[in-house]
């Protein structure tokens, strides 16, 4: 599925009610949403999720910032997603992100950055799987 990438907009998007406008965004960049609902990862969840940074320094903060509230979770579509929706996002470090991106316009800091995207499409599968079964992908 070389089309598809994964999504969670994260608690602060949801916190500071920015969710409206980067699905805008995310819809005027032509992605089609093949799934999507409002989850609360548990703290095993988010330590399954992000188990490939599990001893960087940032992981017990990435962690809590990720339970702390409910994200949006979803799946999307679009030729060459995977790489286009990362564009999309900007780097990971708000003050590094190019203009327009959803991350300079919405990511308070390093940490609390507003959105995730997947970073490979084996990722992305694994990914949307976490959070959908098939019957909930459309
Ligand atoms: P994501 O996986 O959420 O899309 O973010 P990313 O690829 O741009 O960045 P990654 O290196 O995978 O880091 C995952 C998330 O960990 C938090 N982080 N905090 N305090 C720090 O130095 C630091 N570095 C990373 C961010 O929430 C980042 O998105
Ligand atoms: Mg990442």
């Amino acid at each position: 599925m070389t089309n598809r990438t994964f999504t969670m907009l994260k608690p602060d998007s949801v916190e500071k009610g920015n969710v409206g406008a980067i699905l805008e965004k995310i819809n005027a960049s032509g992605f089609r949403i093949v799934a999507m609902k409002l989850t609360h990862m548990t703290r095993r969840d988010a330590e399954a999720f992000y188990a490939i940074h599990k001893e960087r320094p940032f992981f017990g903060e990435l962690v809590e910032y990720m339970t702390r509230g409910p994200v949006v979770a979803a799946i999307l579509e679009k030729d060459n997603a995977v790489e286009d929706f990362r564009a999309l996002i900007g780097a990971t470090n708000p003050a590094e992100a190019a203009e327009g991106t959803i991350r300079k316009l919405y990511a308070s800091s390093i940490g609390e950055n507003a959105v995730h995207g997947s970073d490979s499409d084996e990722n992305a599968a694994i990914e949307g799987a976490f959070h959908f079964s098939s019957r909930e992908q459309f």
